[in-house]
């Protein structure tokens, strides 16, 4: 029976702790000894390894960010970085390695997987953008977590007559600002999959204004444009027309305790990922499609972002 470690990495996201709990409690049931890497790929590199029982993961799975400790690790990415996290795995005689986390997490399991580790990967980040899912841990949480900072901006814009642009998180996607946006009836919708302009933005806002609509919630992905510039342009176009301000709640979006849904989806990837190591299957990376988890390539698992369909957009613009 092979002693299993598990890690979470990059950026926090909320059931990550879910996903932990799980690979050990599940783990130790199939007789194999758990160990957690501290601080992601940087505690393997510098060899931060704890044995867990089952009491020591009580109270992970409401709980937010990592527990275990996270974080964006270059070396393993830099020659001689994995070399130097197998010597940690071979000096604990760690068989089997799981990694909680997302496109850069992944592509240091590639790396191990390449040099003989047995990994398997489980996506966990806020921002939606992998490949081979059509979701991550988190990602619920955190499109709640925004939907409901804009319910409160839309009580003060409305009581004021104002205009908000809001910044989501997201890096390079818009998963979060379409989805949140979506949620909570915003005026426009700003990704960067889909190309826009200040001015349409502008003509829009005028065109609401003409008919009686005194306040507006704009979302922009980060990855679109900045908030403040966009806010500020828009206030020096419409002197006397419109008030505008921006909002970031920039890592609010990362923190909280996870959804229900969070909860149980980061539950069964984490058991699937511990049985999968246990049953012999390894250089894999877990996906969600429809209902289903399935176990794809680590490759699959770093190739290009997962797009946004073109009609999910179009329907936010529809009823925006
Ligand atoms: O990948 C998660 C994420 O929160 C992105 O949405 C954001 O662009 C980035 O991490 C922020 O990174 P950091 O916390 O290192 O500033």
């Amino acid at each position: 029976v092979t002693s299993i470690a598990v890690l979470t990495s990059g950026g926090d996201s909320p059931g990550m702790n879910a996903a932990v709990r799980a690979c050990v409690r599940v783990g130790l049931s199939l007789g194999c000894p758990m160990f957690i890497v501290e601080r992601g790929y940087s505690g393997l590199v510098d060899g931060r390894l704890r044995s867990m029982s089952s009491r020591d993961v009580a109270g992970f799975i409401t709980a937010g960010g990592s527990l275990i400790g996270s974080s964006r690790c270059p070396t393993m990415m830099e020659p001689g970085g994995p070399e130097q996290a197998i010597a940690t795995l071979e000096a604990h005689g760690i068989g089997g390695l799981v990694v909680i986390g997302g496109d850069g997490t992944h592509r240091g399991a590639r790396e191990l997987h390449r040099r003989g580790v047995k990994v398997v990967g489980v996506p966990s980040t806020i921002d939606n953008d992998l490949p081979h899912t059509e979701r991550t841990i988190g990602f619920d949480t955190a499109t709640n977590t925004l939907a409901m900072v804009l319910g409160k901006l839309r009580d003060t814009a409305a009581s004021h007559q104002r205009t908000f642009v809001v910044e989501a998180m997201g890096r390079g996607s818009g998963w979060i600002a379409l989805h949140a946006g979506m949620a909570a009836g915003a005026d426009a919708i700003l990704i960067p999959e889909v190309e826009w302009s200040r001015e349409a933005v502008l003509s829009g806002l005028l065109r609401r204004l003409d008919e009686g609509k005194t306040f507006n919630l704009l979302v922009i992905a980060e990855g679109a444009g900045d908030a403040d510039e966009l806010a500020k342009w828009l206030d020096r176009q419409t002197p006397d027309m419109l008030e505008v301000r921006a909002c970031i709640p920039g890592h609010i979006q990362r923190g909280g305790t996870p959804s229900v849904s969070d909860r149980l989806f980061a539950t069964e990837l984490g058991a699937r990922a511990v049985q999968a190591l246990a049953e012999g299957r390894s250089g894999i990376a877990l996906g969600l499609r429809g209902a289903t988890i399935e176990e794809h390539s680590l490759e699959a698992a770093c190739g290009e972002k997962r797009r946004i369909p073109r009609e999910l957009y179009d329907l936010a613009l529809q009823v925006g």
